[in-house]
């Protein structure tokens, strides 16, 4: 059994509960802590995320009485913990006497104590202290009934690489694995360029302030590098856990579509994977962000539940203004995370802090008590989870894979391209939200993953591409795949060195000969093949279709006529390429078109703004409207979070959720994955 389901069979349903924090409170607050607890139906705590002064006061000396008490405490209210290694958070003492440990900026500043994720992932001073502590905390709590899972560290990597003498020497090491030998980085990193030739290893560093641009290869390779020094302290921490406790799983949070870390390398190390999501309650489209990050989060270890370690009950303290959550989004979103394969509902944190730099962030218990609008909130979403036991370990389907690389996100989103407004996470998103309007389930995908169980793939952007890659999603069309693919892909190799031809040429049947990134407030016309047109915007390809159909064409601009939008038959499969950006209803249709096409069908016809998701035997139906509505139900079922039987259609309140038990059904009309393609409409807003 995998480490994951041994959780999910001692918790027996989904988890609930937040960060705890009782080093903060005076121990006769503990009793009524877990009282609390239980009347929310918590069942899951994590605990002494930043407790390494409290645990270690002076080196050497070690206080584990008061957190024993803890967990014989939740132990004995058959609450389990989610036990912390405290090591995001260095103590004064270990800084005073060796500053080293500080981590230095890339202007040459070093960091001073104060706040958290203080260190340098490459010094040997706070590995060692981390691994003495990490040593006695396993030994000391392995076997104690409380402990459920280990959290190591706290949103790793902390600063954005560090640039001392340490890492410098750390950072040789990493490049002498990785290319043999010195001829090898030269032609990688391009030196004969700006003559920045290296002679020797001890010539290199981390890339720090200079004149101009820095070379990008260098830059790219920093970023890998330094997400491998904290992931070596990650499972540094992880191999001791694991001597002592082997069959207890081991985590640590991640910040969702977060840039620095290539999430895809940290979830093969852990167990299971958590997240941190911290949406802006007032985000007009926050549910669609949310979506796409826990979709990302299953995706990472194959579609396996994901725990949501770290949500907010209601306001934050990290944006300008931070609003309140409307009263029912808290349910409504935290219903949306299970739906789409969170095995919990966690929060930052359980009791609201009284003093520090977080004290205005919400808790599950606000400053103003149990008497107060989100306590209650807090405690019917638990009661409610409690009854969505059936839904725990099951998975959500989907049909369509969308292409996230971290490597590609790096070097797109360096200085020195074509446009320096092209982002990763934009595309990505503009891409993501047809498909969620459209109640179609997506997967996020490596470029390099096994695509056979996919029918369409959507590639937003991929500047960089290894030649492993680019086969492998040429090889997915040839065996009779479909694929949309936006501009600036497979531009330049893994070392960020032009292809030419580009990586995908024989794939989309078009030779790209000019980039033209269009100013701002710039608009072309694009005439589409059914004679209508539509706006283009942000980016225009020179390009000359060989072998691909235009399904659209530019009417204006610099080049004159051309194709903007193609369409390749490759093999068994076709290859759509956008060439320019299309307004939100155009790249809607091409891509719900090419979803057709393979044959992909929405989870269910809902109204406008009700996302529609199933998860193993159930469907989630979640009203992000101000608005009634009224759904369509597949087939007689009950609602699991009220009991109640449904036929023919329900009506949901604004921002309702109902949880019906539909069983294995596949959607209405759904054809087998190896059946062809039959080119009808199967979304009824296209
Ligand atoms: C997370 C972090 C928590 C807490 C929370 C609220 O990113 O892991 O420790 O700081 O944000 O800001």
């Amino acid at each position: 059994m995998l480490r994951d389901d041994a959780l999910r069979e001692r918790l027996g349903r989904l988890a609930y509960g937040g960060d705890y924090n009782p080093e903060q409170w005076p121990e006769k607050t503990w009793a009524e802590d877990v009282e609390l607890m239980r009347e929310a139906g918590v069942n899951l705590v994590t605990v002494g995320v930043f407790s390494w002064a409290a645990l270690e006061p002076e080196p050497g000396r070690y206080t584990f009485d008061w957190l024993d008490r803890v967990l014989d405490l939740l132990a004995a209210n058959g609450i389990a913990a989610d036990l912390a290694t405290p090591t995001a958070a260095p103590p004064a003492w270990m800084i005073a006497a060796r500053p080293e440990v500080l981590p230095v900026l890339a202007d040459g500043s070093r960091l001073t104590f104060g706040a958290r994720q203080h260190y340098c992932a490459s010094s040997p001073v706070y590995r060692a202290g981390a691994a003495t502590l990490v040593e006695r905390l396993a030994a000391r709590y392995a076997g104690h009934p409380a402990l459920a899972m280990w959290h190591v560290g706290n949103e790793y990597p902390g600063v954005d690489g560090c640039h001392c003498a340490v890492s410098a020497e750390h950072f040789r090491r990493w490049l002498a694995d990785r290319y043999g030998d010195l001829d090898a980085l030269n032609e990688a990193w391009g030196t004969a360029f700006w003559g920045q030739r290296y002679g020797s290893w001890e010539e290199i560093n981390p890339p720090g302030p200079v004149l101009g641009d820095p070379n990008p290869a260098q830059m790219v390779d920093f970023r890998r590098f330094n997400g491998d020094a904290s992931l070596e302290c990650f499972t540094a921490e992880r191999d001791i856990l694991r001597r002592f406790t082997p069959d207890v799983p081991v985590t640590t949070n991640f910040m969702a579509s977060y840039k620095l870390l290539d999430y895809w390398r940290w979830a093969a190390e852990e167990d299971v994977v958590a997240l941190d999501a911290y949406p802006d309650a007032r985000d007009p489209i926050g549910q669609v962000r949310a979506a796409m990050n826990f979709d990302l989060m299953r995706s990472l270890r194959g579609g396996r539940p994901f725990i949501l370690m770290e949500s907010a009950t209601g306001p934050m303290n990290s944006r300008r203004r931070n609003s309140a959550r409307p009263p029912g989004q808290l349910r409504l979103r935290s219903h949306q995370a299970v739906a789409r394969g969170s095995d919990s509902v966690m929060f930052f944190q359980w009791r609201a802090s009284r003093f520090g730099a977080e004290k205005f962030f919400s808790a599950m218990v606000p400053h103003a008590g149990t008497d107060s609008r989100i306590w209650r909130e807090v405690r019917e979403l638990g009661a409610e989870l409690r009854d969505l036991a059936p839904v725990a370990g099951s998975r959500v389907d989907a049909d369509v894979a969308m292409v996230w690389d971290w490597r590609s996100w790096w070097a797109l989103e360096l200085r020195g391209r074509p446009s320096t407004d092209l982002a990763f996470h934009d595309q990505a998103l503009a891409h993501y939200l047809p498909l969620w309007r459209a109640n179609v389930p997506v997967a996020m995908v490596a470029p390099d993953a096994d695509l056979s169980g996919y029918r369409l793939l959507v590639v937003p952007n991929l500047y960089l591409v290894s030649d492993a890659a680019a086969t492998n999603i040429a090889r997915f069309v040839e065996d009779g795949g479909h694929l949309v693919m936006s501009y600036f892909s497979g531009v330049v190799d893994e070392h960020d060195r032009i292809r030419r031809p580009n990586a995908f040429q024989d794939l989309l049947g078009v030779r790209i000969e000019e980039f033209n990134p269009l100013q701002v407030e710039e608009a072309l016309t694009l005439r589409w093949s059914d004679g209508s047109e539509s706006t283009a915007s942000d980016w225009q390809d020179l390009m000359r279709a060989e072998g691909a159909q235009a399904l659209a064409s530019f009417t204006d601009g610099l080049f004159g006529p051309c194709p903007a939008v193609t369409r390749n038959a490759y093999g068994r499969g076709t290859a759509t390429y956008v060439g320019t950006g299309l307004d939100d209803t155009r790249l809607r249709q091409v891509v719900l078109d090419a979803a057709s096409a393979a044959g992909v069908r929405p989870t269910a016809n809902v109204p406008e703004g009700v996302e529609a998701v199933r998860r193993g035997d159930h469907l989630f139906l979640l009203n992000h409207t101000g608005e009634e509505v009224t759904v369509a139900v597949p087939r007689p079922c009950v609602d699991l979070l009220t009991g109640t039987r449904h036929e023919g259609e329900l009506r949901l309140e604004p921002l309702g959720v109902a949880v019906l038990s539909v069983g294995q059904i596949r959607p209405e009309g759904a054809v087998p994955r190896s059946a062809p393609s039959t080119g009808a409409r199967n979304f009824p807003h296209q």
